[in-house]
């Protein structure tokens, strides 16, 4: 698990110097790798790509500064230091004009250097975590703690803490905001070790970019590809990675993702080397994976190298006593004041089949919080419901023969809020409580049945 060794490259003509500098930052558990003249360094580093660079100022072949800003042009995040062989002023303009990170002036002091080294990699560091929280921002909820006693829920807590004792590759599954998220969360805040927890939504990335975003690129190799970017799955190294609706992702990138699941090794786009990569990955999805299977749209193979473990989200309808404490701590949440739901509503609400699950719960209670008049919620008018005069209470007390498959009700549904919301698929799906995906989804399927 743990850090990575930070490579470093040298490129100096002193054979001594060289050496014995090599051996020192190895000591340090640096992976050091070194060259004797510009042409080779800058082979050295296509091939190495090291994160710092201790670059001479005087080669046989080239100036330092010029192999500098070639560097940097290969890749600007480079941090090279150069080494001057007299300190005066001019060097060290021209270096950092050059772009460079440091400079050092020889003879100089193994300490000096380590404290430049440490700067530079503090440096990388840093850059590292910006696009890590980049992911970060685009996750919709900090919902950290699973709320719910019911035996459902004890039995997914369960499995949270098996899955977080070992490494395997975990699937979530179940419906549209049954918490799939929050459960792949909590697998790895119980997972000791593990630091970035990355989300990436197999979804939303269209498809032309998806393979960019997650295998990473080199400089060049297409339009738009100025410098070379790692993919997530290189960031999330040593963390966990969540692939978001897994079902999603095109038939075409599912075999690549499957190499690395298999190698543990990610090569970039246009890339020649295989770069190893420690992630965790855990997939969610909310579609039934045995049938895009079937209908080849998904790998039979990819599917069981992730379904390691498995955890099955049931929806909160199959979990009724969850409904009332799920209801009170979001109503705490939002009011930010003591409020009491009428037993009434929570019973129209226990009722309820809740398609869009604990997120339209959720965004029920936050509405209603938003409405609230004295200290009483009034959750239970603003659940959706295909026609005003009849309540899902009413419904549930029809005969069996009435009882219609739950797949048509959400189809009739988001027919429904599709209408009241004048078409816009971005707006039911938020009026559900359901995701996007989910609504166009259901919208195609509609369109294949025909009806
Ligand atoms: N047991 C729970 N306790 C508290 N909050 C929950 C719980 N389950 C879900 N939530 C909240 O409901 C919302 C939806 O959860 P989440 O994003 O994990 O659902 P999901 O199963 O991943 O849905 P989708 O398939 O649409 O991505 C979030 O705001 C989350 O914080
Ligand atoms: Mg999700």
């Amino acid at each position: 698990m743990g850090k990575k060794a930070v490579q470093v490259l040298i490129i100096d003509d002193d054979g001594l110097f060289l050496a014995s500098l090599s051996d020192y930052l190895s000591a340090k558990s640096y992976k050091v790798s070194s060259a004797r003249t510009g042409k080779e360094g800058m082979n050295v580093f296509e091939r190495q790509q090291p994160a710092v660079v201790l670059l001479d100022q005087k080669l046989p072949d080239m100036e330092g500064i010029e192999v500098c800003r070639k560097i940097l042009e290969m890749d600007p995040r480079t941090k090279v230091i150069l080494v001057t062989a007299f300190a005066t002023v001019r060097c060290a303009v021209d270096a950092i004009k050059a772009g460079a990170f440091n400079y050092l002036s020889k003879p100089f002091e193994l300490d000096e250097l380590l404290i430049i080294m440490d700067l530079a990699i503090k440096n990388v560091e840093m850059e590292g975590k910006i696009r890590v929280q980049d992911y970060e921002r685009t996750r919709e909820s900090k919902q950290k703690q699973l709320i719910g006693s019911s035996e459902e829920m004890r039995r997914v807590r369960e499995q949270i803490r098996l899955a977080a004792t070992t490494d395997s590759n975990v699937l979530i599954t179940g419906e549209t905001g049954v918490g799939k998220n929050v459960v792949a969360r909590a697998i790895h805040d119980l997972q000791a070790g593990r630091e970035n927890f990355l989300t990436v939504n197999c979804s939303a990335i269209p498809e032309n970019l998806m393979e960019a975003e997650y295998f990473g690129h080199e400089k060049g190799v297409f339009t738009g590809a100025d410098t070379r970017r790692e993919g997530i799955f290189e960031l999330a190294d040593g963390g966990t990675l969540v692939l978001d609706e897994i079902g999603e992702i095109p038939i075409r990138l599912q075999s690549k993702l499957l190499t690395i699941l298999e190698d543990k090794c990610v090569r970039r786009i246009g890339g020649g080397r295989n770069i190893p990569v420690d992630v965790r990955i855990i997939a969610t999805t909310n579609q039934h994976l045995d049938q895009a299977i079937r209908e080849k749209r998904f790998r039979q193979d990819l599917y069981y190298r992730l379904a390691v473990v498995t955890i099955q989200v049931p929806p909160l309808r199959e979990r009724p006593s969850d409904i009332p404490e799920i209801a009170e701590y979001f109503a705490k949440l939002f009011c930010r004041k003591p409020v009491s739901i009428l037993d009434q509503d929570m019973k129209k609400m226990i009722d309820y089949p809740w398609p869009g699950n604990v997120r339209e719960l959720r965004n029920v209670i936050e509405r209603a919080s938003l409405l609230l008049k004295g200290d009483a919620l009034r959750p239970a008018g603003l659940l959706v419901s295909s026609d005003n005069d009849s309540t899902w209470a009413d419904r549930r007390s029809f005969d069996a023969a009435e009882i219609v498959p739950l797949q048509d009700l959400k189809r009739q549904q988001i027919l429904t809020a599709l209408k009241a919301c004048a078409g816009n698929k971005s707006r039911t799906a938020r009026t559900l409580g359901i995701s996007l995906s989910t609504v166009k989804r259901t919208l195609a399927e509609i369109n294949i049945a025909g009806n």
